[in-house]
């Protein structure tokens, strides 16, 4: 990335006087505006203290885990409530810290979420890289600098969320828990589970599609609520999608998230709001979100929403309370008292995405698709796809995601213990 102050004059004029003696650094001098963030600064949820931009649009604090009110997120904020960048841990889950927590520049340069328990929950890994302040710039990107660049920012380590006017480019990856967001080199968009299993993967449209390796494609949303690709090798931005708000004056700011569902959204906040509201979502059937409703979890429609439930009655919820977490069965196969048999279920997919399709697709009937999974050990499910390609799937990975839905031309099948107990009696 470029040099942080290259189109402003006296910050230009600074950094020549600062390039030619570097002395002055040594005295310690702050460098440059009031909204810098000098070394050795410290944030605590306690004392509610927060490092804002200069107009304070944006500020990075403590703010109440949502999940849990006793604990707190690091975050880059939009007006104090909005997170679009937060400290997270291994797992790519907000990094919930206690009351007795500390995020530090430390005097190496390094900005550091510690704990109450004194454990380094996250790092930024720039000790010894000679940052001198750290920056929180109108746009939303918490900048950590050299005298003269950026040494980290957080536009490059984005967690879940792009802001608008921010390039996102190949090389970068939103994540969420087991889901990531990415741009392929020919400028797909490509939604990933658990690094394995692709379930959206969209080209954008137009005449240069075809096989076409992109140099260095960038996805940006503009302020107008345009999600658009560029590249040098296409002659103009090509629009990915328009928000349903695109144009709109009354909006304050936008951004694009992965959120915690698998789904990637654009979202705008209104002038004078605190909320934002979603204007586009690239997965636009939920259900076809894979493990959205856990491992061997059933993704149906009520009258307004996308729920989760089980199989049948072979089955329970693993945490009754977060039916997201998906199904077991109540007997494992191998425990069955009598036989295994293969529970029959009505207009239901197991859903099946590369690379999987091509491992796991067969070319048999209804009834061979469920006799062949009953017989192989290894199967565990199976789909025969009524929709005139004689495709038979068989699931022999050991997690399932499902869809169910009157207008999906599909039967699948389940291995449970004999006998099977279907939801409700089958129809016919
Ligand atoms: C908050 O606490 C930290 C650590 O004790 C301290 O460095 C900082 O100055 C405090 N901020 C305010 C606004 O009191
Ligand atoms: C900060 O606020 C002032 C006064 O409202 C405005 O003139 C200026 O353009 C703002 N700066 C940025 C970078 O938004
Ligand atoms: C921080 O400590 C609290 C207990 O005080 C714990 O609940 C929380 O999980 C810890 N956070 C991390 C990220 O380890
Ligand atoms: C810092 O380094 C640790 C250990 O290599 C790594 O797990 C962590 O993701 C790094 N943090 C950042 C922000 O890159
Ligand atoms: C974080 O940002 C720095 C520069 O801003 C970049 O060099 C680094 O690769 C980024 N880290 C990750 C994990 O993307
Ligand atoms: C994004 O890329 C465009 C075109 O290259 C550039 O004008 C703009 O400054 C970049 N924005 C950021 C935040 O780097
Ligand atoms: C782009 O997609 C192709 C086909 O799915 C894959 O082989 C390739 O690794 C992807 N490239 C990147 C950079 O993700
Ligand atoms: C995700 O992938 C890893 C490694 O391939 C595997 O060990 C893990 O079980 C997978 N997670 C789930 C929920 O299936
Ligand atoms: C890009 O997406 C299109 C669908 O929009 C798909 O046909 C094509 O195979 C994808 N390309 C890659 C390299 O993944
Ligand atoms: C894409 O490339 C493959 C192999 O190079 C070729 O078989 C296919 O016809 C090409 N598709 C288009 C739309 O050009
Ligand atoms: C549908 O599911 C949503 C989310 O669980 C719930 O809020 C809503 O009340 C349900 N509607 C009906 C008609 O059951
Ligand atoms: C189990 O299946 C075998 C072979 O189909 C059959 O002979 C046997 O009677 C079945 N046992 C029970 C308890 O249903």
């Amino acid at each position: 990335m470029g040099f942080l102050f290259s189109s402003s004059p006296p910050a230009l004029l600074l950094l020549l006087l600062l390039s030619l003696s570097s002395q002055l650094f040594l005295n310690g001098l702050p460098l440059a505006g009031a909204a810098d963030i000098p070394l050795g600064a410290t944030l605590t949820p306690s004392n509610s203290s927060s490092w804002t931009s200069d107009n304070r649009t944006f500020s990075l604090r403590f703010v109440p885990d949502p999940d849990n009110p006793s604990l707190f997120l690091a975050a880059v904020t939009y007006s104090g409530a909005i997170r679009i960048w937060t400290a997270v841990g291994a797992d790519n889950t907000p990094a919930a810290v206690d009351s007795a927590a500390s995020l530090q520049l430390r005097s190496d340069g390094d900005l550091r979420l510690t704990n109450g328990s004194g454990a380094v929950v996250w790092q930024s890994n720039t000790s010894g890289k000679g940052v001198t302040a750290a920056f929180l710039s109108e746009t939303g990107n918490l900048i950590l600098r050299n005298r003269r660049r950026s040494v980290w920012q957080s536009f490059d380590n984005s967690t879940d969320t792009i802001l608008q006017t921010q390039n996102f480019t190949i090389g970068q990856t939103l994540k969420s828990g087991l889901y990531s967001f990415s741009l392929n080199n020919t400028g797909n968009l490509t939604l990933t589970w658990n690094d394995s299993v692709s379930y959206f993967n969209k080209g954008f449209t137009s005449s240069y599609t075809a096989n076409k390796t992109l140099i260095s494609p960038v996805l940006t949303l503009h302020t107008n609520g345009i999600v658009s690709l560029s590249d040098e090798s296409l002659p103009g931005s090509v629009v990915i999608a328009y928000s349903s708000d695109y144009a709109e004056s009354a909006v304050a700011m936008r951004f694009v998230r992965l959120d915690s569902d698998g789904n990637l959204r654009a979202y705008s906040v209104a002038s004078g709001s605190i909320t934002a509201t979603s204007r586009w979502s690239a997965v636009a059937d939920q259900c076809t979100d894979f493990g959205w409703c856990g491992n061997m979890g059933i993704c149906s429609y009520n009258d307004t929403s996308p729920v989760c439930g089980c199989p049948s009655k072979n089955f329970e919820f693993v945490d009754p309370s977060d039916r997201r977490k998906g199904c077991k069965r109540r007997t494992e196969i191998e425990d069955c008292p009598g036989n295994s048999t293969m529970l029959q279920m009505d207009n239901t997919l197991f859903l099946t995405y590369p690379p999987e399709i091509s491992t796991e697709q067969l070319f048999v009937g209804i009834t061979a698709c469920r006799l062949n999974c009953l017989l192989a050990a290894s199967c565990a499910a199976s789909t025969s796809v009524d929709d005139g390609s004689g495709y038979c799937y068989l699931k022999a990975s050991n997690f399932v995601s499902g869809y169910q839905s009157p207008a999906l031309p599909s039967t699948s099948f389940a291995k449970v213990c004999a006998p099977a107990l279907p939801n409700q009696p089958q129809s016919g």
